[in-house]
């Protein structure tokens, strides 16, 4: 019977279950229900830390209940939305806003590919990119300057630092689509110390991929994915446990090294750490959480047969998404 650190709380309390894939990682939670208790956000918590990646299946909760649980969970990353600030940009158009043109709960972004009766895009540019392939949310963080036109004048940039974790909630015409989730933190482990140390003089370069492991589909390019960024590859996950950042469709480079090189390293990479063995994939459901470390973890969404999805299926489907800074959690550094 697996007991949850500190507490007398085993998992099968809390309808726990290891998910498949993954590893070592990852578990379901079943019995928690809103209104959350205290004890049970602790819980919850206190999984997101340990497991790299919780479900909550078919929770259904509301936006309102989504954002409230991530708002409980950590600092939400906002990316400088504020509830009284109106918003005039693109953003307005993939956020909730409130009768002043507001965001109801900044940071929380609608990735859908459904379209207003104008024909704007109802939701971020992944929900309508056919192709949206390996990543995590690093790209160009802190680098981002955007002008707003807005009374605050001046330029707009990314938190730092990148948030521990990634919510995903499943909100409709979800099924058909499976999010997959990699770490890279058992296979990082069970390499030779040599090999470790090696990894631990390397530096990324984070930057544009394009060709076959390119993120997105080819007309959609973001100026923020084309920012460089120079960062090491080891780094703690969540849980403490060190792993790798990395994600083959965002580093372009290892800093000083050639191009044969770096190369050579991400096909050892794509081979013993994206594998199965590492992948954990959710097969989504309407209702569905996801809390997911991005760290030391990448994820992707594929269809049930093959890696895109036809924009038809993606202007019916909606997730809502949240970035939480989590790393004061269980102490976790
Ligand atoms: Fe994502």
């Amino acid at each position: 019977m697996y007991k949850i650190e500190g507490t007398n709380i085993t998992f099968e309390d809390v309808g726990a279950l290891k998910l498949k894939g993954l590893n070592a990682y990852g578990i379901e939670v079943t019995n928690l229900s809103y209104p959350f208790e205290e004890r049970e956000i602790e819980l919850i918590k206190y999984l997101i830390a340990d497991q790299l990646l919780v479900v909550l299946p078919k929770c259904n909760l509301s936006v309102d209940q989504f954002y409230n649980l991530c708002d409980q969970l950590g600092v939400v990353s906002t990316y400088g939305q504020y509830r009284s600030r109106k918003l005039l940009d693109n953003t307005k158009f993939y956020s909730y806003l409130d009768k002043d043109d507001c965001p109801i709960y900044p940071g929380l972004v609608r990735v859908t590919g459904e379209k207003d009766s104008k024909g704007n895009f109802l939701g971020i540019a992944p929900g309508h990119s056919t192709l949206l392939n390996w990543h995590n949310d690093q790209a160009g963080r802190d680098a981002v300057k955007v002008k707003r036109n807005d009374k605050i004048k001046g330029i707009w940039s990314y938190e730092r630092p990148l948030p521990e974790v990634i919510a995903l909630q499943g909100v409709k015409g979800t099924k058909g689509s499976i999010t997959e989730i990699c770490q890279l933190v058992d296979s990082y482990n069970a390499e030779d110390l040599s090999i470790k140390n090696w990894f631990k003089n390397v530096r990324l370069e984070w930057g544009y991929v394009d060709g076959e492991d390119k993120i997105y589909d080819s007309d959609v390019v973001h100026k923020e994915d084309k920012i460089k960024r120079i960062l090491p590859i080891v780094t703690k996950a969540i849980n403490g446990k060190e792993g790798l950042h990395f994600s083959p469709s965002q580093t372009v480079a290892i800093d000083g090294k050639s191009e044969k090189e770096y190369n050579e390293l991400k096909e050892y990479i794509m081979k013993n750490y994206v594998n199965q063995n590492y992948i954990y994939r959710h097969y989504w459901n309407d209702g569905d959480i996801i809390f997911t470390d991005q760290k030391t973890s990448i994820h992707r969404r594929v269809g049930t047969h093959k890696e895109t999805i036809p924009m038809q299926k993606l202007s019916k489907r909606l997730l809502h998404h949240v970035e939480i800074h989590i790393h004061n959690l269980n102490n976790a550094s």
